[in-house]
């Protein structure tokens, strides 16, 4: 089995706050590991730091075996390291079509010129994702005039069309209703079957990572509680108490 992503003895405070101490993991290539813990115990924060958003204290990250804990954000993106975050970042005055568009790499210029700089393929392989996440009849709405859950299904689309190798999901189903939640499973493992991403996801519905994930780690005041399937996970006497006993 080899790995896309090795964590080793990651550490980053804020301040007087350790986030993430000592945090040692590594998600297997192709597969769809989990990330649990409660609020606040360093998840969004290892998050950031393995794609870049800011320095780490000390410890290793590799990115398909190489060191990237030195590089910026940009630079891990292209080598197809990208992740979503728990707000949406999407721009409410354009539509699906355009929000797709603007999320590939362009030039310094306002994004509605960076508009006109796109190719009919760009254009083809937009409309094809808007329509795998089930949008493709809304795609010339106002995005800020979709539900929440459509937009976050316009940026799990949006991050696709990046083509990543691997994509790091924070909390994809916060807030989204039910009905949507189970479309927005079957796309999250259809991108994983059918596309090959290696997904990492941070989640707190119980329900939905058992569901999603063959390996699950757990975290807790920012290190490394536990690690198993979800089998493991949920019989696990330090998870329960930390976590899922308050759930
Ligand atoms: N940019 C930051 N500045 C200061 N403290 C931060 C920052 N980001 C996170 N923290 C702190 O780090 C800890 C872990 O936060 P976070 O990684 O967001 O946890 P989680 O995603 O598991 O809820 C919290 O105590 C949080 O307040
Ligand atoms: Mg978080």
């Amino acid at each position: 089995m080899t790995t896309t992503i090795d964590v080793s003895g990651v550490s980053k405070s804020f301040g007087g706050v350790v986030a993430n101490r000592e945090v040692s993991l590594s998600v297997n290539t192709g597969t769809i590991t989990g990330l649990i813990g409660p609020n606040g115990s360093g998840k969004t924060t290892l998050f950031n730091s393995i794609v870049g958003y800011h320095p780490i204290d000390s410890g290793s990250i590799k990115f398909e075996s190489s060191e990237i804990s030195e590089l910026s954000v940009q630079q891990i993106a292209r080598r197809g390291l990208l992740r979503t975050f728990q707000q949406t970042r999407i721009y409410g005055a354009m539509n699906g079509v355009e929000n797709m568009l603007i999320s590939l790499p362009h030039r310094k210029m306002s994004i509605w010129d960076a508009l006109k700089t796109f190719t009919r393929e760009d254009y083809e392989r937009a409309d094809h994702l808007l329509e795998f996440v089930g949008l493709y009849e809304k795609r010339m709405l106002k995005s800020g005039d979709l539900s929440f859950g459509q937009q976050k299904l316009l940026e799990f689309a949006m991050a696709l069309m990046n083509e990543p190798t691997c994509l790091l999901l924070d909390e994809p189903t916060a807030g989204i209703n039910p009905t949507l939640i189970n479309g927005l499973i079957d796309r999250l493992k259809r991108a994983n079957s059918e596309f090959g991403i290696t997904l990492f996801v941070i989640e707190h519905n119980m329900r939905v990572i058992m569901n999603l994930a063959e390996n699950i780690y757990c975290l807790a005041h920012g290190e490394l509680l536990a690690q198993g399937t979800p089998d493991e996970i949920q019989n696990d006497q330090r998870v329960i108490d930390a976590y899922l006993g308050a759930h």
